[in-house]
């Protein structure tokens, strides 16, 4: 996606951190890529202005930047995870926030990525804050990426299917999620029917 003029050096930024992460995981960079596309499309569909939009895009792109940091065998391990493991994984939020945060960027795509596994109802992670405490790219972060992970092949397990993947946000919408963004998820999904590329 072409970034407007004063950000191109932002996005070249981002796209180095991709390499770099693309180097030792072959399967992360492709989720972020597609919850991207998903998420573009949500804040398009909302009339998000065109500089939040490649900020959102941006943010996106890297919001699981913290997982170079998890090891590889734990972030494909098939099957059940223990409660320590499950431990580590979250961890992958705050070292992203704090590798983003060591840029100097003039928006807020660190505090994006810090809260794409946060809730509105504050039940998740890591700071469990709520409501109004959570950025509007977040919301839409969140969605895109919980849709892109249940419909999409992981290297853990196949795909539950996307009509799944809409069930969960459906059921999540309003108490965890955002319902502006629900529906538009949902409109963009079915009306311009978007499915993950497979990996
Ligand atoms: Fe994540
Ligand atoms: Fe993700």
């Amino acid at each position: 996606m072409p970034v407007s003029e004063p950000n191109k050096i932002y996005q070249e930024v981002i796209d180095a951190l991709i390499a770099m992460h693309r180097l030792t995981d072959g399967y992360t960079p492709n989720h972020e890529d597609q919850t991207a596309e998903l998420a573009v499309m949500i804040g398009r569909h909302l009339r998000l202005p065109a500089e939040r939009i490649d900020v959102l895009h941006m943010a996106a792109q890297v919001h699981d930047i913290g997982k170079a940091r998890i090891p590889l065998e734990l972030l494909t391990k098939p099957g059940r995870i223990t409660a320590d493991e499950y431990g580590v994984l979250k961890t992958h939020v705050q070292f992203g926030y704090e590798m983003l945060n060591k840029i100097s960027f003039p928006f807020n795509l660190a505090e994006i990525v810090w809260c794409h596994h946060e809730y509105l109802d504050g039940s998740g992670y890591p700071r469990g804050i709520s409501g109004d405490a959570l950025p509007f790219e977040s919301r839409i972060l969140t969605v895109a990426d919980i849709v892109e992970s249940m419909s999409a092949d992981r290297p853990y397990r196949k795909s539950l299917g996307m009509a799944v993947a809409l069930e969960e946000i459906q059921r999540q919408r309003g108490s965890r999620l955002d319902p502006v963004v629900v529906d538009a998820c949902l409109h963009v999904v079915q009306e311009h029917n978007w499915r993950p590329i497979a990996n």
